[in-house]
């Protein structure tokens, strides 16, 4: 069943919303922020209004650190799409250092490893402790198909319960290139999951959640409190 959620008039309102609640994490605590961004379409809008007039003066973009949730990889032109989608909506407002892409360099194995290293030097340690989560915020979209990050159902990745990101080789959903995904563990090591859901596309996922039907977006629970920002069109 979906833990929390708010239905809001359109995608514009879903965007405004989730800007609105990531202003709060950034401004909840000194010192450096970081958020684990989705990919996909529907997140394009939030990033055009961060980096926008009416929210970039509100972000501390010198305390603010984005990693990525998943990212396609290989060595088609899909690889590395969600790094672009960010660096292209936040250009330079980000500094140097701060956008912590998944590397697609590698095979999507090694690319995985590099990614869970990484993770990890930021975390400080190589197991999460309760009491400290991995991010202060965690992005997530909904897949057609129910799937979250690059977590589809019916796949093992989905569930992974040790590591902290896994190669995906074959995506449940276009496009059908290899991934690189968070797990459900690590997804869940932050205060607040905000998931962005519309159009009527994903009415279908939506409902197959709400009858409780066991697909990886259903699992991914944060630490703290779980929000799906709907518009109507998805809400139905
Ligand atoms: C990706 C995303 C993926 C996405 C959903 C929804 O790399 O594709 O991380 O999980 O959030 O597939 O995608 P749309 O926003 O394009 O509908």
């Amino acid at each position: 069943m979906i833990a929390h959620h708010e239905v809001l008039p359109d995608p514009d309102a879903v965007a405004r919303a989730a800007a609105e609640r990531l202003v709060a994490v950034a401004r909840a605590k000194p010192g450096r922020i970081g958020i684990c961004l989705s990919g996909g379409s529907t997140p394009k809008l939030l990033y055009r209004l961060l980096a926008g007039p009416e929210f970039r003066e509100a972000l501390p973009w010198e305390r603010l650190h984005w990693f990525f949730g998943d990212e396609r990889v290989g060595d088609g032109p899909e690889a590395g799409s969600n790094r672009r989608l960010a660096q292209d909506a936040f250009g330079d407002l980000v500094p140097p250092g701060h956008l912590h892409p998944i590397p697609t360099d590698g095979t999507p194995q090694a690319d995985a490893e590099a990614y869970a290293a990484k993770l990890q030097a930021w975390y400080g340690a190589d197991r999460l402790d309760p009491g400290r989560p991995l991010f202060d915020l965690v992005l997530l979209g909904l897949g057609e198909d129910g799937h979250t990050a690059s977590l589809f159902p019916g796949k093992p990745e989905a569930r992974e319960d040790r590591a902290w990101v896994v190669a995906v080789p074959e995506a449940g959903l276009a496009p059908f290139v290899p991934r690189v995904s968070l797990t459900l563990p690590a997804l869940a090591a932050t205060p607040l999951i905000l998931f962005l859901v519309t159009g009527a596309g994903k009415r279908a996922p939506l409902a197959r959640l709400a009858a409780g039907e066991d697909l990886p977006s259903g699992h991914a629970k944060a630490w703290g409190e779980t929000v799906w920002l709907l518009d109507e069109a998805a809400a139905g």
